[in-house]
């Protein structure tokens, strides 16, 4: 028995403690394990890949980025691509694959199940938006680099009494600015769920210097929506799922100009950008990478294909990539009022 394993789509923190799990688990089976390179791109042409044994993966769990590599590679663009990927699989007599990866690399995985290949997903994105789990692997350690920006904004802003406005990642869901608000004691949090008018923040940071607060935080989602300023994307830069560039639209820094103009206070505008993808991952996304890619593996054994296991509450449980894949799991209101009692 062979598994391959693959990571596709914007790395993230978490990653290589997955693929770890993976092939610890495997060899507790006895299957042999191939690693794909390049996402979904190491299944083109002639096929990419290579053996992964316990020596090859030591020491990778606490190392960010990926040893396989990643790419946005989408093979369902064209059907002799497709064709190209079931090729490969059978060639490199890949008898079941794990693929880890977000919204984009799982519906790739979902095609090929319906295909009849044997596939299980691996939920990971930082933008923790595929729905059926909690958690998503990656999440948590860029949150966890939020907070730290923040908390190092806080001390400039007060010494300067200015307003900071920090640009997160995380799509068309505010996850990250949610939960990065929230940790990092944020004034303000605009989120593409919520839209606002700019209008109205400025009245709330008039308000709040008119309780003596001399400097205020606000994080902005990267898709974040005002209402009465225009921040419009580019339609003709789309990456292979058709993704428009959000950092272009460059919101944090519209804002951060209009409050300045609109209110006199000073402002300034931070784009954390790539740096909530780097580094090592933290406690919480080793473990659910740990978890998460051991039960991949229990999946393939039990025959679960054409599922990903999730995390709901704490306990890791099988969902359906269709139903994974279904929507763009949003920020609900409870949990942005929770964060509005702070602001
Ligand atoms: O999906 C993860 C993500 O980091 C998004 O939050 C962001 O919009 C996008 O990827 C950036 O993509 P790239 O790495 O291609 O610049």
């Amino acid at each position: 028995m062979q598994i391959a394993v693959l990571t596709g789509g914007g790395d993230c923190p978490g990653l290589n403690a997955a693929i770890r799990a993976v092939v610890r688990r495997a060899l507790d089976y006895n299957y042999e394990v191939l690693g794909v390179h390049k996402g979904w791109a190491g299944l083109l042409n002639e096929g990419d890949a290579e053996a992964l044994t316990a020596k090859t993966i030591s020491g990778i769990l606490p190392v960010g980025g990926t040893m396989l590599s990643t790419s946005r590679t989408n093979p369902m663009r064209d059907e002799r691509h497709m064709h190209s990927v079931m090729r490969n699989i059978e060639k490199l007599g890949i008898d079941a694959l794990v693929a880890i990866g977000g919204d984009d690399t799982l519906s790739v995985a979902y095609s090929l199940h319906q295909r009849g290949v044997h596939v299980v997903g691996v939920p990971k994105t930082m933008d923790n938006d595929i729905s059926e789990t909690d958690y998503c692997i990656g999440f948590d350690s860029a949150v966890t680099t939020v907070v730290d920006a923040l908390d190092k904004l806080h001390t400039t802003a007060s010494a300067h009494h200015r307003v900071m406005v920090v640009e997160v990642m995380g799509r068309d869901a505010g996850w990250v600015a949610t939960f990065g608000g929230l940790a990092g004691g944020a004034d303000y949090i605009l989120i593409p769920e919520q839209p606002a008018s700019i209008d109205s923040i400025c009245q709330h940071l008039a308000n709040r210097r008119a309780l003596g607060k001399s400097f205020s935080i606000i994080v902005v989602a990267e898709g974040a929506i005002l209402t009465d300023v225009e921040a419009p994307v580019d339609l003709r830069e789309k990456d292979a799922f058709g993704h428009v560039r959000l950092d272009r639209r460059a919101i944090g820094e519209i804002a951060a100009r209009e409050i300045e103009r609109r209110t006199g206070f000073e402002a300034r505008a931070t784009v954390l950008g790539h740096l909530q993808r780097g580094g090592s991952p933290s406690v919480f996304d080793r473990v659910l990478a740990t978890r998460l890619g051991v039960a991949a593996v229990d999946y393939v054994r039990d025959g679960k294909f054409g599922h990903m296991p999730a995390l709901k509450g704490n306990r890791v449980v099988p969902v359906l990539l269709k139903d994974a894949i279904a929507q763009t799991r949003t920020v609900d209101g409870d949990l942005y009022e929770l964060a509005k009692v702070f602001f």
